[in-house]
């Protein structure tokens, strides 16, 4: 946040000129008024800006100054500077209190803003004009909301708002382009405002033709946005289907869920599945399509034919089937088709399917679900427990509004990213600790990595002032890849012609392992010794400027699964997908199974994995990936070495082994 006054008074110029037209004595008034009912008014910071609109956009207008925003103020949080050392409290394998979670009460009160937090800002709005009816308070108390025209934004913010275009996509946002100001003595209060500077939609492309199919081949930012493979889909062909017959000797043609068991030595039957929930989440108009689920599971899992996701809804989530083609449905079947298949028909799965299918939604969309379940969490943990322990930090306990995700699933994956120069840093580490705060309700959140290897989504490369375009030449990493609160997931294959017994090798078809090292995140404890010693040991060769050299930034991703050749059905077909986007659900239905073993025997969650899967004692757990490379902005990228690398992390997950030291854990 930086000071500017100039902004102020710019403003109170044109307040000025608006009322010295109708009245200049009663300006003249009211500014002396004003001005006498200190402390109400001070200077005014501008509180967040960016030097660059992500990629792609540009302003077409000024916003209709009655078109109406959902403000939302996003409240600073106490606490938040200890969310780190509380998370590896519960998380660390050799901290006394190793899976002790949280219940999520007690991270709502820890984490609640203050009353004088929430007093201030909401007297600031009704000094505004904003009327009392108007203004709420969301269930976790962390945002106060309100919906305000486009006018009475401008004059809380002073700022102006613009219409935005998308220019592959067509997609439009409404949005203040460079930056927003406070008054001092509430920017003290507030982390952001959104929608302010923040381009967090999910972009959708326009359906081609009228029956709304997209056989989207078109290369560009929007596509790349959660689409595995993107534009490479091989479709299937009958001399394609003979040749899968035998499926553990093509495992390097032709991903199948037997290939991944093999691979991971992944073999396993649920002992305490209701107990147990994996959640998967999609973003519409991703959706799945029910006769492909049965499409693949009459082929790779017969038993599961008929069987569906539980599907839960956030903000007007459902599973649109009234657009279809590769870009709709692609993402969504390979998710749910390889994630029910190698939790085999026991586990249910849980399809978080989050945004309607006009407005989209994004990461936020969801994490506010999770949040609002803070007041009605029945299950897994004591609910007693904040009367045993009660909160310490004395937050303030606002009326509860309460949402429909009772309580998040044991494992989360998401196959969606945005480059971490799309957004701002306040809008990241707002995010990255609603992450953290998931971990310490023992959930574990699970992120593709991307699939450009060191540049971002689209192929896009920073520039030095912060740009991003195809041209650029500096790394370009991925969010919430560096956020260091979740687990970041990249790819590896079999090499053409490999025995499914080889080693894998990092994903060099058609696909790179998204990797590398963050521009916002420091690097967290739990990394430090791995990320030095590849540092020490493979030192990259390059100028120190193209890449986050420093040594102190969080470096991604943590895990790999492979993520080339799938074989999914998709719109009655089968293709083929690549794709980090592949390698989560994957890992996910592996740490499932882990979880069940442990809820089997009595045990809690494994929650927050990082600080577990980076300890001395998980070294050798992993199957090591020391070939193969993750090129991007014109160079070859990382080396996969030995021992943890930006490529493909510690390595693919060994599944008994995994399992035998997760079962010794508290
Ligand atoms: C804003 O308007 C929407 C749509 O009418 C409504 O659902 C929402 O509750 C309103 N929000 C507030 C804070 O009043
Ligand atoms: C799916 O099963 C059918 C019937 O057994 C078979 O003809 C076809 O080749 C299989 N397809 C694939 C991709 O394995
Ligand atoms: C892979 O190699 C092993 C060991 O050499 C061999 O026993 C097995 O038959 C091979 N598997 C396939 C599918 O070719
Ligand atoms: C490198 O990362 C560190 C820690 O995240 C950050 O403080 C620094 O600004 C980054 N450097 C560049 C050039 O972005
Ligand atoms: C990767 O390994 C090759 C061969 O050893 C080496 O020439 C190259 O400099 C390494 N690249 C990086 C980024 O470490």
């Amino acid at each position: 946040m930086t000071t500017d006054l100039s902004w102020c008074d710019l403003f109170i110029f044109r307040e000025a000129d608006r009322m010295l037209l109708t009245h200049p004595l009663a300006l003249l008034s009211l500014l002396l008024v004003v001005h006498a009912s200190s402390p109400l008014v001070s200077p005014s910071v501008r509180h967040e800006f960016r030097r660059n609109l992500p990629s792609g956009w540009t302003p077409v207008r000024r916003a209709p100054s009655t078109s109406v925003l959902p403000l939302r103020i996003g409240l600073v949080q106490p606490n938040l500077d200890q969310i780190e050392t509380l998370l590896l409290d519960v998380s660390h394998p050799e901290s006394p209190n190793y899976g002790q979670h949280w219940s999520p009460e007690k991270v709502a009160s820890t984490f609640r803003p203050s009353k004088h937090s929430v007093d201030t800002v909401r007297q600031w709005l009704y000094s505004e004009g904003i009327a009392v009816s108007r203004v709420k308070l969301n269930g976790n108390g962390g945002w106060i909301e309100a919906n305000v025209t486009v006018h009475e934004a401008e004059s809380l913010l002073m700022t102006e708002y613009h219409v935005y275009e998308h220019a592959d996509t067509g997609t439009r946002h409404i949005a203040c382009g460079q930056g927003y100001h406070l008054p001092e003595h509430i920017s003290k209060h507030v982390d952001l405002v959104t929608p302010t500077i923040h381009f967090d939609i999910k972009l959708k492309r326009e359906p081609i033709g009228s029956e709304k199919r997209d056989h989207g081949a078109k290369p560009g930012v929007g596509k790349s946005i959660g689409q595995p493979g993107s534009g490479v889909v091989i479709p299937k062909t009958t001399g394609f289907i003979k040749h899968i017959l035998d499926e553990l000797s093509q495992c390097d043609q032709f991903i199948t869920p037997n290939c991944l068991r093999a691979l991971y030595n992944f073999i396993y039957v649920p002992l305490a599945a209701n107990k147990n929930s994996y959640g998967i989440v999609e973003y519409t108009p991703q959706a799945y399509v029910p006769e492909d689920l049965d499409l693949f599971f009459t082929n790779f899992s017969k038993s599961q034919v008929g069987q569906r996701p539980d599907l839960v809804g956030i903000d007007g989530g459902f599973v649109q089937s009234s657009q279809i083609g590769f870009g709709f449905n692609g993402e969504s079947n390979l998710d749910l088709q390889f994630g029910m298949a190698l939790v085999g028909k026991k586990q249910k799965i849980t399809l978080y399917q989050v945004g309607d299918d006009v407005e989209g939604a994004s990461f936020n969309n969801f994490l506010d679900a999770l949040d609002a379940s803070f007041c009605t969490f029945e299950g897994g943990n004591d609910i007693s427990q904040d009367g045993i322990y009660p909160d310490p930090f004395g937050g303030y306990q606002g009326p509860e509004d309460c949402g429909k995700v009772k309580k998040p699933a044991n494992v989360i994956s998401t196959s969606y990213g945005y480059n971490e120069a799309d957004l701002t840093p306040a809008y990241t580490a707002r995010q990255c600790a609603e992450y953290a705060k998931l971990g310490l309700m023992g959930v574990t959140v699970l992120y593709s990595s991307g699939d450009f290897g060191v540049a971002g989504n689209g192929n896009l490369c920073l520039n030095p002032d912060g740009s991003q375009t195809g041209d650029g030449k500096l790394f370009n990493p991925s969010f919430p890849g560096g956020c260091p609160f979740i687990t970041s997931v990249g790819a590896t294959q079999l090499n053409p012609g490999a025995n499914v017994t080889d080693p894998e090798v990092a994903c060099e078809q058609v696909i790179f392992s998204g990797g590398g090292f963050s521009n916002y995140f420091p690097i967290p404890d739990y990394q430090k010794e791995a990320v030095d010693s590849y540092l020490t040991n493979s030192p990259p060769p390059y100028p120190k400027d193209i890449w986050n050299s420093t040594g102190a930034s969080r470096a991604f991703p943590d895990i790999s699964a492979n993520g080339a050749n799938y074989v999914i059905a998709v719109n009655g077909e089968f293709s083929l997908v690549f794709g980090t986007s592949a390698s989560s659900p994957v890992v996910g239905a592996i740490l499932t199974a882990v979880n069940d073993a442990r809820l089997a025997i009595g045990k809690t969650p494994i929650g927050f994995i990082n600080p577990t899967i980076y300890s001395a004692g998980f070294r050798d757990a992993f199957n090591d990936i020391t070939s193969g490379t993750n090129p991007g902005c014109r160079t070859f990228g990382f080396n996969a070495t030995e021992g943890w690398d930006p490529v493909t992390g510690l390595g693919t997950p060994n599944f008994p082994k995994l399992l035998a030291r997760w079962i010794l854990l508290p």
